[in-house]
């Protein structure tokens, strides 16, 4: 799966941020036609997007586009002037059954199709936003073998439930804890909230570095400022680095004495301590360090 530290959207009609975002060196550029765009500019959105996708080199980002929510009446122009120019992925907002992922899933496979694609080349992301999304996450996580990965919106979030965002975020902890929890169980990415006030940078290093210890892995980003600080907190500094790898080679030693359980600078190391060293290994791995 590709690292997606951070996925930093854009409006899909704003080509000079398109232009923007392919030099900042971010794991995925998500150039929108949902909600960054106003409605009278749906049409621009698509045409940008597919000349961009068409025209542009991203680099190593990833290249995905937003759609509309399935059932907007947006949804079908949006995947027939996007699909062909060819992304990396779709990103499906506002997503609330499983049966909205197989049909972007379905449209998906016909362009494959029709233009000789590998099948099942382009994946899928969805935006769990309501409610319905949060607690219907086990049709969606196991919905289609397309989709990679877990977004949480907590604005659109607290406003579908009736509650008045914080600084904190407790009322929207049970949420965003959700969403680890069913990745993690399907063997999906879980993306993290956007920190909305993109002056405060202390507030989004806090709020990254929280949502890393939860085990997302990345943070959906709208400014340019915010992608470095939140690419920095996903992946594991070379204190952890080093002593992952230390923990791995004594729990090896360790085994092959005999020993389940060990101690290790005055704590214990047993066999989800060697699990949590070889995920901080494979974070490092996919960032590039190792
Ligand atoms: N992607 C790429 N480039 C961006 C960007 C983004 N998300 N946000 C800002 N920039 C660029 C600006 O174009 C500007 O470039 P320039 O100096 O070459 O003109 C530079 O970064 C500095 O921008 P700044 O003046 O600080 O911000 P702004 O007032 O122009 O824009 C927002 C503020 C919030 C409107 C803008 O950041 C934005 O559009 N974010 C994404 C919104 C979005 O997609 N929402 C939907 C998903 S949640
Ligand atoms: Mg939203």
């Amino acid at each position: 799966m590709h690292a997606r530290r951070a996925l930093l959207y854009m409006p899909g009609d704003d080509m000079r941020k398109i232009l923007k975002a392919i030099t900042l060196g971010v794991d995925c550029i998500c150039m929108d036609m949902e909600d960054g765009v106003a409605i009278n500019r749906k049409a621009e959105a698509r045409a940008t997007i597919a000349q961009a996708l068409q025209s542009l080199d991203f680099g190593r980002s990833e290249r995905l586009a937003r759609i509309n929510p399935v059932g907007s009446g947006l949804e079908v122009a949006d995947l027939e002037d996007v699909l062909p120019a060819r992304p990396d992925g779709i990103v499906i907002p506002k997503l609330e059954y499983g049966e909205q992922v197989q049909w972007v899933s379905e449209q998906i496979a016909h362009a494959e199709e029709e233009y000789d694609w590998t099948p099942g080349g382009i994946c899928l992301l969805v935006v769990v936003e309501t409610a319905r999304g949060i607690i219907n996450l086990n049709q969606i996580a196991r919905a289609d073998p397309r989709l990679e990965a877990l977004i949480f919106g907590a604005e659109d979030f607290a406003g579908d439930i009736g509650a008045t965002r914080t600084q904190e975020g407790k009322e929207v902890f049970y949420a965003r804890s959700a969403i680890v929890t069913y990745a993690a169980a399907f063997g999906l990415q879980a993306i993290d909230m956007v920190h909305i006030d993109f002056q405060d940078h202390e507030g989004l290093r806090r709020e990254a570095l929280e949502g890393a210890r939860m085990a997302f892995a990345g943070k959906q980003v709208i400014h340019p400022n915010q992608v470095a600080p939140v690419q920095e907190a996903f992946t594991p500094g070379d204190d952890a680095i080093a002593y992952a790898l230390r923990i791995m080679r004594t729990f090896e030693e360790n085994q092959q004495a005999g020993k389940g359980a060990f101690a290790l600078d005055g704590k214990m190391i047993d066999a989800p301590i060697l699990k949590a060293a070889e995920r901080v290994i494979a974070l490092a791995q996919a960032a590039g360090k190792l």
